[in-house]
Parts: structure tokens; sequence; C-alpha cells
């Protein structure tokens, strides 16, 4: 990240009203769009789906459930997209909760690794257990929560989390609030329900699982998009070809879900791409101890679940231990032995008729990169016009706050500048359509 985007941030940070302006808006366009939708007559379900979301943003960013101080949005943070990152992380006093093992004795050893988490943005999680904290751990970086309607449902069930099993019991999104409670918000390593913290109630769970539904994206881009700019053009060809770039097999449209070689949508799958075999991964570089991350199930086969990309470009660092920093790093990680060495390599490379898994030249990776960009730009876009339009009609909340109202605004296009500029003069202009 350039000084001009982290100055950009800063300034971002700094203006409290932002914050402060999300508590009115998200409740009040909740239940203001559905009014829209509903034309008039408005139906009670809607109303209390509208308390719903009203009531799950609230918790999300306030509820610390009796436990060590952090709430949901300690690390999913609404004005950094609902993730962090080491340049977010650099602007928090020490006293924010996000660093509790730093300065609470009880939460010293094997809770987080203060280290990793700085530099890295890494966050500790057992996801294979309790009972061994010393060495039973993994050190994974914090996803954003957005578009989770369109990215988690599996053919074997719902699949959260960077291998896919991050939820207890039933594995869904409901779930996976109470293992957040658990892993992050605990007092004590003893973790004892009712003293080391409380666990939601079925009705938080319902409102958190809504609220979580109703961020970012519905629905799934229609690839391919019509757009302006060149290189994005040719990037965005190459995500598509099958025989290419191979990216939409398993990102279609961009997002989550594998397709089968009719096109038919098989859902949210997880995939051995070699991202643990990278070599000089920067966590190992810190030497600090981070045993390998096995993924899916306990002990875990390799696999990590197949996130959306549409989201990806401002939400770097990438994959699930942050171990690429750009996004055309990340295209050009499918260029490495660790990735066509890995599983879901050597299957691509049985299926390609020369035996070849992902390889892309230079310019590939670069217009791929730009057609990333420019897609997570037209989100941003999308976002700040449905802002726009719900700030526009009569009676509207906007009215009652317009300068926090037009500051969301700036910062999603905010996001979208970023995001181009990041990619050089050769993607700086041109969003479509
Ligand atoms: C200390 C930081 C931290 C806190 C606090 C936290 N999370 Fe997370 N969250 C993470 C990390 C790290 C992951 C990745 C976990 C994994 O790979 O299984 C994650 C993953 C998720 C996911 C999976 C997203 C996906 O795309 O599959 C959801 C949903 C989620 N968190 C919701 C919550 C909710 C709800 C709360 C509050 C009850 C919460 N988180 C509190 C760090 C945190
Ligand atoms: C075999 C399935 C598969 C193919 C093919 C594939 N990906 Fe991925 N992609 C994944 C999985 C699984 C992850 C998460 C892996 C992890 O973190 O360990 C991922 C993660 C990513 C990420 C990181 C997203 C984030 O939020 O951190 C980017 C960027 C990405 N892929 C881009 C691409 C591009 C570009 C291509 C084509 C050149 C491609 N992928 C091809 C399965 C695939």
């Amino acid at each position: 990240m350039g000084k001009r985007e982290v100055m950009r941030k800063k300034r971002r940070f700094q203006n409290n009203n932002l914050t402060k302006f999300f508590f009115i808006l998200f409740p009040i366009a909740a239940i203001f769009s559905l009014m829209l939708s509903s034309n008039q007559a408005l139906p009670t379900p809607a109303l209390e789906e509208g308390e719903l979301i009203a009531n799950g943003f609230n918790i999300f960013l306030n509820e610390t459930f009796d436990g060590n101080g952090r709430t949901c949005a300690t690390c999913h943070r609404l004005e950094n997209n609902f993730t962090i990152d080491p340049e977010f992380i650099s602007t928090l006093p020490d006293d924010d909760p996000l660093f509790v093992a730093e300065f609470d004795p009880n939460l010293q050893k094997n809770f987080e690794n203060p280290r990793l988490m700085r530099e890295l943005g890494l966050i500790l999680e057992n996801v294979d257990g309790f009972d061994d904290l010393e060495n039973k751990f993994t050190m994974r970086s914090v996803p954003h929560t957005l578009a989770l309607r369109t990215s988690i449902a599996g053919p074997d069930g719902p699949r959260t989390g960077w291998s896919g099993d991050g939820a207890p019991g039933d594995g869904s999104l409901r779930s996976f609030a109470t293992g957040a409670v658990i892993q992050h918000f605990t007092k004590t390593l003893n973790r004892v329900p009712g003293v080391d913290f409380r666990l939601p109630t079925d009705y938080e769970l319902d409102a958190l699982e809504a609220f979580q539904l109703a961020l970012g994206r519905q629905e799934e881009l229609s690839l391919p998009l019509p757009l302006k700019d060149a290189v994005a053009t040719r990037g965005q060809k190459i995500f598509l070809d099958n025989s290419l770039g191979k990216c939409a097999v398993c990102h279609a449209n961009a997002g989550a879900n594998a397709n089968n070689s009719d096109g038919q949508n098989l859902g949210n799958l997880n995939f051995n791409i070699g991202i643990e075999d990278l070599p000089d991964k920067p966590q190992d570089l810190t030497g600090e101890l981070v045993p390998l991350d096995d993924g899916f199930g306990t002990p875990g086969n390799g696999a990590f679940n197949t996130p959306p990309l549409v989201e990806a470009e401002d939400t770097g660092p990438f994959f699930h231990n942050n171990a690429i920093d750009t996004i055309e790093g990340a295209v050009a990680f499918y260029n490495s032995n660790a990735f066509n060495n890995s599983r879901a390599g050597m299957i691509l490379a049985n299926l390609d008729p020369n035996g070849v898994g992902i390889q892309l030249d230079a310019d590939q990776v670069v217009e791929v990169g730009g057609f990333l960009r420019v897609i997570n730009a037209l989100e941003n876009i999308r976002q700040s016009i449905q802002l726009l339009e719900l700030g526009s009609q009569k009676e509207s909340f906007a009215l009652q706050a317009p300068k926090d109202f037009l500051n969301l605004i700036i910062h999603e296009i905010d996001d979208a500048i970023m995001v181009l500029e990041g990619g050089g003069a050769r993607t700086s202009g041109g969003v479509g359509p």
C-alpha cells in the first residue's frame, strides 16, 4: 500500500462521525429499503426483518457477551470493509480490545501472537479444538463478511471460515457467532460459558445472521461485463478462459462458487491450492512458531474454502494467512510451483491437453489484476449509488445527518479510487460499463 493510500485511510479513521453514522444508517436503511420494495403497504414480516437486521448490527458493533471487551467489529471493522490489515492495525490505540493479549495478564499466553497480529494481521484460531493450546492452533487472516449470501452454500452444507469448517455444530453462519465468542471473547483460557463470557441467545444469533446476510452484494455478477478499459477487458477474458486463466472454474462469475465443465454451479467448495506450500511465507520469516495449517476437518485434509473475488482487492492482504500483499501478487501465485504442484493444480494440469496447470505471462497477470481491481471498484460504486438513492428519498434519514451521509458515500468512492490507483497507470481509468 502506498503512502497516499495510508494517508487516505488515516483521514478516514479520524472521522468519528462516520462510525457514528453507521449506527443510524444501517438500521434505518434496512427498514427503509424493505419499505421501498414493499410499496407502501408494509407487511409485518418485512418490518420484523428490518428490526432484526438493525438489532444484529447493534450486537455486531457493541455486544461484548460479558467477555474480554471485544466485539465482532473489533476484527470485522465497518470502516475497513469488515476486515483488518496491518496498516489499519497500526492506526489503532494500544488499549484497543484487539490487543487484549498485550494488556490482560490472563490472556498473555496462547491466546494471540501480538507480533504476528501487528506485523501481518494474523489472528490465532484453535480450529481443531482447545485441548492443546500450546501446539494446536493456526494463524489466520480476518476475512471480510461481505456478500456472504452468495458465498457459503456448498453441496454438503454451509462452508464458513477459511477452511470451510469454522462454525461449531451445524457449520452455519448462524452458529459461527457462537464459535467466535468462545474463541475470541473469553476472559481466560478456561473458556467456561457463564464465567468467561456468555453464549449468544437464539435471538442474538438470528439477528447477527440477518445483519451479516444483508451486507454487500446479494447476487452474483453475470460475467462477462461490458468493460471500457482495454486491460481489464483482456483480464476478464483470461479469467473466464477455462484453458488459460482457469479462474472461473472455481470462482464462477468472480464469486466463491465452482462450475463444472457444463457451466453448472456446484456451490462453494474447498480446494488445496498450495498456499501452505509457498516457500518463505511472511509468517515463517518472522521465526515465530506457526504450525502447518491443515485446512478442512480434524485432522485436516489441506483444503481451504474458495472466497469471492469481487470484494477481494480492497480487503487484502490475500489468502488464509495473508501470505500475499497485492492483487497482482495473488494472481501470480497461480503461476507458482506451490500452486501447480498442489492437488488442485495437478487436477487442472491433468485436464489440460498440454498438461499445464496455470501459466500466465507477466502481462496477463497485470491484466487479470486490472480486471479484479475494476470489478471491485464497480462494486464500490454500486454501493455508493445505492446509498445515494436511499439518501434522495423524501423524508430520508440522510437529511438528518447530511454530512455523515456524504462521508459514507465518499468512503466508498475513495475505495474505488484506491482500488484503481494501485494498479498503476494502465488500469487507472475507464471503469465501465
Ligand atoms: C479477534 C478477531 C475476531 C473477532 C473478534 C471476530 N472474528 Fe470473525 N473471523 C476472524 C477470523 C480470524 C476468521 C477466520 C476464521 C476461520 O478461518 O475459520 C473469522 C471468520 C468469520 C466469518 C467467516 C466468514 C466467511 O467468509 O466464511 C464470519 C461469518 C465471522 N467471522 C463472523 C464473526 C462474528 C459474528 C463475530 C462476533 C460474534 C466475529 N466474527 C468476531 C476474526 C475475528
Ligand atoms: C482450484 C480452484 C481455484 C482456482 C482454479 C483458482 N482459485 Fe483463487 N482461490 C481458491 C481458493 C480455495 C482460495 C483460498 C485459498 C487459501 O486461502 O488457502 C482462493 C483465493 C484466491 C484469492 C484470494 C482472495 C482473498 O480474499 O484473499 C484470489 C485473489 C484468487 N483466488 C484469485 C484467483 C485467480 C485470479 C485465479 C485464476 C488465475 C484463481 N484464483 C483460480 C480456489 C481457486
